[in-house]
């Protein structure tokens, strides 16, 4: 496999989507895809559909204020720009349609389970455990009118990845070359996530929600978690369902269901 891999030149003439990576924006070297691609978007070079590729981050971010690392042509790393004009109860649709896309994509690559750990780390499931192998940072700007004027989704998939490149990282990680015992081409996932994310956006604009099969992976519900939210409290208990706006349900030893809109969830065993 080699690095040129996901070169314009390798990538664009087979891409099967519309509108999607149209333009198809490629750096070997970036700091963040996602803060490269909000620096053109507001100086009004690319609109919607836009993505903007890396082969290597020096600064790539992740939820709650944590880095995203990967080796030099390791990893998928991309960001997409989309300019949806939802209403803002929607705007988590776009990280539940991005999470369908990644295991639509990667369950045509890998034969373990593909799952979902609220809100959007990818997992993957091998000798009795989940481990992450992606992630998902959104990044949304609303209008006056309290619709989704554009957003910038982030996705970090840790693909050829040997286990001691893996990062050191809260929840265990792995990739999918570690979980499946062999390499992936990165070419070919991308294309794959590519045409699934256009699908499941298409879908979402026409107004059908992607809540049901994000509920469906994930494989949080029906376990005993550990959830910190966003002001630091850590409230234990069990996760028992999700909505549709995407706040997760958690239900404490004393018997009260909490809503989650925003956290760090951790497995307890
Ligand atoms: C997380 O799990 O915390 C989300 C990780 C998101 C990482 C991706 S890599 C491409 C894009 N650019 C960034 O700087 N972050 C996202």
């Amino acid at each position: 496999m080699t690095i040129a891999d996901l070169v314009p030149s390798e990538v664009v003439p087979l891409l099967t989507t519309r509108w999607l990576a149209r333009p198809y924006h490629y750096y070997p070297t970036i700091g963040s895809t996602n803060e490269v691609l909000k620096q053109l978007a507001a100086a009004g070079k690319l609109g919607h559909g836009a993505v903007v590729l890396a082969n290597f981050q020096q600064t790539g971010r992740g939820r709650l204020r944590r880095r995203w690392q990967a080796p030099m042509g390791s990893s998928l790393l991309l960001s997409l720009l989309v300019q949806p004009d939802w209403p803002v109860e929607q705007v988590q649709w776009l990280t539940m349609l991005a999470s369908m896309a990644v295991v639509t994509a990667v369950s045509q690559f890998i034969s373990v389970p593909v799952g979902i750990k609220w809100p959007n780390d990818m997992m993957l499931q091998y000798d009795d455990d989940w481990r992450k192998f992606g992630g998902i940072l959104l990044e949304g700007e609303m209008d006056g009118n309290g619709r989704l004027r554009q957003a910038v989704l982030g996705i970090g998939l840790n693909v050829n990845l040997a286990v001691a490149e893996l990062p050191d990282a809260v929840t265990p990680p792995t990739s999918l070359l570690v979980a499946g015992g062999q390499p992936v081409s990165r070419r070919d996932l991308l294309l794959a996530l590519l045409a699934a994310l256009e699908q499941g956006y298409d879908d979402a604009d026409a107004g059908h929600s992607p809540f049901a099969g994000w509920q469906a992976h994930l494989m949080t519900l029906g376990t005993a978690v550990q959830v910190t939210q966003a002001n630091g409290d850590v409230l234990a208990g069990e996760a028992t369902a999700a909505t549709d706006s995407g706040a997760l349900l958690l239900t404490t030893p004393d018997g009260q269901e909490h809503t989650i809109t925003a956290g760090d969830v951790t497995l307890r065993r």
